[in-house]
């Protein structure tokens, strides 16, 4: 046990409390570190390990060809090239130093942290191998879960062992020249994939990143649906199961070298990052989180008053029917996800407009807006992940539940003929002006995808 958990007991049970009442919020305390500081990657004995013990994709490529062509272009491949990550990484490793540049790495380029290599190291001289982010080589030599302080997953709480026995499904797997098999269980739980998928700040404890958390309150978690079952499955099975609660089972043989068939995970790991073309080159990536924001939401209309010369008031709902956790999740004050509302008369006359860009394309404060403000020490909003010290604004929709907003407005007198009412559900991965300043001349006017819409005629009553 190499986390310091004696000093850190009295606050675990504080934060079990904490986490009970308060799920977003949560703990004061911070975490501890590990032997690689403030990241909670490790090894078996703590000690660092050859870089060389990492290989790339290419090397698994040649038995297992599919599962390389699916990996490749995902968020994955990249997470240390990202071209967003590379910004915001920087700039941490500018403003906070190198540790902090090393937690961050802690998840995005473990073998750079284990391998002794990160914190110290120029990236320039960094070797390749390491730079290959979550590559198979991470989570197919992953040991074992390191016992987390918080009594839950978070901040890449799991130990790596390089070499040629890799984590599989199944001990016994079938002889070949590449490696042998360990029994990894814990490969197909949504524990395995929440070691990274909840960021923890690593001195003042709060919860920036909580998926995971809002899985494991949902009806997906009661039903044992983990998150393998959608983000290893087609769009159309993610869809299946997310509608039935019910895991779909998906054949085929595990190599080529394979001589029976099995089950298999396709390997795409897609969310709803649909700039993964300019972020990864990958087209089909960039389709499937399109895709998958499609099939997150739905959205309605319904029309509480509508009087010439007096008020408009009209519910808007969005339901999240397909996420298996929280809409939007992870980096709630990064992302945003938003409701475009017209009106328009019988003559296409726009008579009011909620959501709208301006002319910098930035959105208004005031508009129909699900995701977060994160908070520094001096209560000012801020997206830089190290500075946040609390969340101000939060609202997300949660796994299969509904949000609810009413808007109104005053109609003029004089109307001819129904009105139309038109809404759609907009999503982007950022605000332009954060990539502008974090990334300067590499900044890229983020794409907006429609997620869901609605329209419907008014009939007005004079
Ligand atoms: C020389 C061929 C070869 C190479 C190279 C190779 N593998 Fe394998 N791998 C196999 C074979 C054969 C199986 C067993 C298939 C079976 O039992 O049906 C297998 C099985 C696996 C399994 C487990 C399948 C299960 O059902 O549990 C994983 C995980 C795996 N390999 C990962 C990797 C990774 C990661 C790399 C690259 C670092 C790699 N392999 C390189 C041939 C290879
Ligand atoms: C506990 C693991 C973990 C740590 C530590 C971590 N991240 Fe991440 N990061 C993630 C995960 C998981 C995602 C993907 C979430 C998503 O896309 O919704 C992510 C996504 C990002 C993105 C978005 C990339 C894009 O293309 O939109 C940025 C930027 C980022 N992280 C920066 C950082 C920085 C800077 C640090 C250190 C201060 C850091 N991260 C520390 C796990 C981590
Ligand atoms: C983010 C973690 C992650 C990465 C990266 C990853 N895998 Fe996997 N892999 C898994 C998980 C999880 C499973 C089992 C899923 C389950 O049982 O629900 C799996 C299963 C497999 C299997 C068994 C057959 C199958 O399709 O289920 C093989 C073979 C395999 N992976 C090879 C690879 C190779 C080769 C790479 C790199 C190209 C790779 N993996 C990258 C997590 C990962
Ligand atoms: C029922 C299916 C389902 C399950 C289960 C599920 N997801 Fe998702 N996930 C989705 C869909 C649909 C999207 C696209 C909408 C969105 O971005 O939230 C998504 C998006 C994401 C994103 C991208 C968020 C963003 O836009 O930045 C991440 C990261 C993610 N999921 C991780 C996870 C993790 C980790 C788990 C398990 C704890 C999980 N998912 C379980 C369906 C699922
Ligand atoms: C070693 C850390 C690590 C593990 C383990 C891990 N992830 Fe991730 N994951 C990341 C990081 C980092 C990113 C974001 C990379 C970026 O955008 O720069 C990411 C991105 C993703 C995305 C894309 C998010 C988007 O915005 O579209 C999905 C989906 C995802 N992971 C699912 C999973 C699932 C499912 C598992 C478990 C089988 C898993 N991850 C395990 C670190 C990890």
């Amino acid at each position: 046990m190499k986390f310091e958990l004696a000093a850190f007991a009295a606050g675990v049970a504080i934060v079990l409390s904490l986490l009970q009442s308060e799920p977003a919020q949560l703990a004061s305390t911070p975490p501890p570190r590990g032997p690689f500081g403030l990241s909670l990657v490790t090894t078996t004995d703590g000690k660092p390990v050859a870089h060389e013990g990492f290989a790339t994709s290419e090397d698994c490529a040649l038995c297992h060809e599919r599962q390389v062509e699916e990996f490749d272009g995902s968020l994955h491949s990249v997470s240390h090239h990202d071209p967003v990550y590379r910004a915001f990484a920087e700039l941490a490793r500018k403003e906070a130093g190198e540790e902090v540049y090393a937690y961050c790495s802690g998840c995005h380029a473990p073998a750079s942290v284990v391998s002794g290599l990160v914190p110290g190291t120029a990236e320039a001289e960094l070797p390749d191998n390491v730079k290959a982010g979550v590559q198979c080589d991470i989570c197919h030599q992953v040991d074992s879960l390191s016992p987390s302080p918080w009594g839950e997953p978070g901040n890449a709480n799991f130990a790596l062992a390089p070499g040629k026995v890799k984590a599989t499904l199944r001990a016994a797997i079938q002889a070949n020249p590449g490696h042998e098999g360990r029994e990894a269980g814990f490969l197909a739980k949504s524990e395995f994939c929440a070691t990274c998928h909840t960021v923890i700040h690593p001195t003042n404890g709060l919860r920036i990143e909580h998926t995971y958390d809002e899985w494991k309150r949902s009806v997906y978690a009661e039903h044992g649906i983990q998150c393998q079952d959608c983000h290893m499955r087609s769009v159309a099975d993610a869809i299946e199961v997310a509608r039935t609660l019910k895991p779909v089972k998906v054949l085929g043989t595990t190599s080529g070298m394979s001589a029976q068939e099995r089950e298999i995970h396709p390997h795409w790991f897609v969310g709803g990052n649909v700039e993964t073309a300019r972020l990864s080159g990958s087209e089909p990536h960039a389709a499937e989180a399109e895709a998958r924001l499609k099939s997150a939401a739905e959205l309605t209309l319904a029309v509480q008053a509508a009087k010439a010369g007096g008020e408009l008031a009209f519910e808007v709902a969005v339901t999240n029917v397909g996420a298996g956790h929280s809409l939007p999740t992870s980096l709630t004050e990064l992302r945003e996800m938003w409701v475009h509302v017209r009106v328009l008369d019988a003559a296409g006359k726009l008579l009011y407009e909620d959501g709208a860009l301006d002319a910098q394309g930035e959105l208004a404060k005031a508009a129909l807006r699900f995701g977060s403000e994160l908070l520094d020490a001096q209560g000012k909003p801020t997206f830089r992940p190290w500075l946040g010290v609390s969340f101000g604004r939060k609202r997300l929709i949660a796994p299969k539940g509904t949000e609810r907003e009413t808007l109104r407005t005053t109609l003029p007198k004089e109307l001819e003929g129904e009105l139309t009412l038109e809404a759609r559900l907009l999503y982007r991965i950022a605000p332009p002006h954060v990539l502008h300043e974090v990334m300067g001349e590499q900044a890229f006017v983020p794409r907006i995808v429609e997620m869901a819409s609605a329209r419907q005629g008014v009939t007005v009553s004079r």
